[in-house]
Order: C-alpha cells, then sequence, then structure tokens
C-alpha cells in the first residue's frame, strides 16, 4: 500500500509500505476513506518530536471502512464506516476507566506518533472496539473529521477545562484550526463575548463569520491593552491559550479577571513565565492538558443534529495520491488561507 513516511526532521516521502496485519485480538484494520494533516504533524516534520523515528507513517485523524478485525473485537465487522479517534484506549485500566484516555496504560497518543498512523491506505487500530466510534448512515464524512482530534481538543482542554458559562467574557489567543474548534463548542454555553486573537487577517474574518463578536490582529494592536480596554478594564472570565508559545500564554495570564480560569490547549516547547506573584490573589485556575476524545460521542450527536458545522472549517481538498500538495499547501497555511484541508483515498 502508499503511505506517508517521516524519513527524519525535514523529510517526508509517499512510498511503498507493507499492509498492516492484525497483531493483537483487539486489532482493528481500517480502509482509509477521508483524512487530515494536524499542526503536530508539521512539529514532526520540524523534527521536534524526536519520539517519532524514521520510517513511521503520519497522520492521527481520519475516517474510514472497516477492513478487518482481530478475533477479540466485539463492536465492529467488516464494511462498518468508524470514526478514528486520535487517542488510542484500552477501556478496561485504571485510566481509562476514569475517562483518562489521553493516559491509558496500552495506548494514549500513539497515532502516527509510536505506531504507524492514517496517512495511508490502510491503517492499524489497537483496541478497536473503544478507539473507534461507529459512524450514522447519513453522517457527513468530511465534518466528522474534524472529530478526530481538533474538535475534541478545543472542547475539552479549552472551553470545559476553562469552564465557560452563559454570559462570559472569553477571549481564545490563537485562531487555528483549535482556536476556532474552541470558538465553536464555547457556543454551546451562550458566552456574552468571545474575542479572538491572531495576526492573520483572514483567520480573524473566518472567526468573526463563525460567532467571534470582537477580533484583535496582534501586530497592528496591543493584545492585552485592547482586551482589558474591551473589559471595562475588568479582564476576560476565561483566556484560552491555542498556539503553543511564551508570549501568549503570557497575554492569557495577563488579561484573565478575578476568579477566571486560564485554559491552555497549545502544545510548549519552551518554558513559560508563571506570574504567581499577581495571580495568586487573584483566584484564577489554570489547567492544561492532552486531549482525552471521551467527548466524542456527545461532539457527533452535536455534528449531526446541526447543532455545530465543523465541515466549515475545511478549505482545501486533495486526492490520496496527491498528499504531498497537501502538506505543501497546510504548510503555509497563512499564504494558502489554509485552515483544515481533506484527503480523501
Ligand atoms: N492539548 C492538546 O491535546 C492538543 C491537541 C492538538 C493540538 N494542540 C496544540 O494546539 C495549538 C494550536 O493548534 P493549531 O492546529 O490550531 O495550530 P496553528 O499553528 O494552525 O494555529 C496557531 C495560530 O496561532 C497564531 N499565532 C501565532 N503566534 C501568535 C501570537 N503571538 N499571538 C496570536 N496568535 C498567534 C497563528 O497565526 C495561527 O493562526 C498547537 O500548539 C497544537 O500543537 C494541542
Ligand atoms: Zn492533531
Ligand atoms: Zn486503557
Amino acid at each position: 500500500m502508499k503511505a506517508l513516511v517521516y524519513q527524519g526532521p525535514g523529510n517526508k516521502e509517499w512510498a511503498e509500505k507493507p499492509m498492516p496485519e492484525i497483531e493483537k485480538p483487539t486489532d482493528v484494520i481500517v480502509k482509509i476513506t477521508k483524512t487530515t494533516i494536524c499542526g503536530t504533524d508539521l512539529h514532526i516534520l520540524k523534527g521536534d518530536v524526536p519520539e517519532v523515528t524514521s520510517g513511521r507513517i503520519l497522520g492521527h485523524e481520519g475516517v474510514g471502512i472497516v477492513e478487518e478485525v482481530g478475533a477479540a473485537v466485539r463492536n465492529y465487522r467488516k464494511g462498518d464506516r468508524v470514526l478514528i479517534s486520535c487517542i488510542t484506549s484500552c477501556g478496561s485500566c485504571a485510566n481509562c476507566k476514569r475517562q483518562l484516555y489521553s493516559h491509558c496504560e496500552d495506548g494514549g497518543w500513539i497515532l502516527g506518533h509510536l505506531i504507524d498512523g492514517t496517512q495511508a491506505e490502510y491503517v492499524r487500530i489497537p483496541h478497536g472496539d473503544n478507539s473507534l466510534y461507529p459512524i450514522p448512515e447519513d453522517a457527513d464524512e468530511e465534518a466528522l473529521v474534524m472529530l478526530s482530534d481538533i474538535l475534541p481538543t478545543g472542547f475539552e482542554i479549552g472551553v470545559l477545562a476553562g469552564a465557560v458559562k452563559p454570559g462570559d467574557a472569553i477571549a481564545i489567543v490563537g485562531a487555528g484550526p483549535i482556536g476556532i474548534a474552541a470558538l465553536l463548542t464555547a457556543q454551546f454555553y451562550s458566552p456574552g463575548r468571545i474575542i479572538m486573537v491572531d495576526m492573520d487577517e483572514n483567520r480573524l474574518g473566518v472567526s468573526r463569520q463563525f460567532g467571534a463578536t470582537d477580533t484583535i490582529r496582534v501586530g497592528e494592536e496591543d493584545a492585552v491593552a485592547k482586551i482589558r480596554e474591551m473589559t471595562g478594564g475588568v479582564g476576560v472570565d476565561v483566556a484560552i491559550e491555542a498556539v503553543g508559545v511564551p508570549a501568549t500564554f503570557d497575554v492569557c495570564q495577563q488579561v484573565v479577571a478575578a476568579g477566571g480560569h486560564v485554559a491552555n490547549v497549545g502544545v510548549h516547547g519552551a518554558p513559560v513565565e508563571l506570574h504567581l506573584e499577581n495571580l495568586w490573589i487573584q483566584n484564577i485556575n489554570i489547567s492544561m492538558g492532552l486531549v482525552n476524545t471521551n467527548t466524542t460521542p456527545m461532539l457527533m450527536k452535536t455534528v449531526q443534529s446541526g447543532k455545530i458545522d465543523p465541515s466549515k472549517l475545511i478549505t482545501h481538498r486533495f486526492e490520496l495520491n496527491d498528499i504531498l500538495s497537501a502538506y505543501e499547501v497546510f504548510g503555509n497555511a497563512a499564504r494558502e488561507k489554509a485552515l483544515k484541508v481533506i484527503i480523501s483515498a
């Protein structure tokens, strides 16, 4: 079969690889119908995730059709349409039992990381019964690809961890796919004001279409001063960090109101300066984490009912055998006005 293979920092190829095989009775082999590229794949390609070794097939998002099931798989049969979660989970270890799937003792984020991933014609999914979700008959498959990673991430690590409430003023720093996923799912709770912060005017425009009440363009405006001004000097109830650099974490800790939450979603590669000397007296909660995808079934219902439409995030479409072009576009997202690309087999 053909697959997108990581060949060390800066190198990738669309190469011939052996078909995955059932290795454990709980495995499911899925034929990929649609996949996408995540910002994390770009981090891997830069060499920022050294656990990923040469020869690894990338990708941790996608939907497909069950090709083969191991002897112990009970929930799926050949021909079933499935959504692949970016988090693999056994469903029975101590962490899985408290829905902390990202810390499954035999799983977590392993796809396209420690085992071969979804940017291929076929993929092996360990613990298929718990790591896959059935796709409803009439579902929009492209929209569901957004449920593998970005929607649960923005929702669980941004909105739920930040405890967004009706009427809240919230700021989301970073209007990439994750920031926009937080923007879409924050609206379940009817916040009064949603301020999006980015330097990319195109993404800020998209944010306004998706429900942002205010946008701030970094580089032209001082985000901290502007948010203070917009909130009458009080600050925001929830500040969601969706970039992963010290400067954006710093904006969040400067604009959070007393009693508020800083929900860090971004993956940081360098330490940040935490101003406990200012924050302690303000009763601030700070949260962070890796997505668990325990909200996937709930999010799937909101997509099915039309409450949210994550297909709005899709800006480009490619064929699987043209995935190198998809990387070219996604890797130059600002120039190409790209948010999420769909790659179809
Ligand atoms: N916690 C988790 O489980 C989890 C899961 C997936 C992704 N992530 C992380 O979430 C973050 C966002 O992911 P994404 O795919 O949306 O990334 P992205 O790179 O597409 O988007 C980041 C956005 O931040 C903007 N930005 C950069 N510097 C900025 C600044 N100084 N001020 C304001 N905006 C700035 C960029 O213009 C861009 O629009 C990444 O760090 C990613 O690794 C976390
Ligand atoms: Zn991802
Ligand atoms: Zn487990």
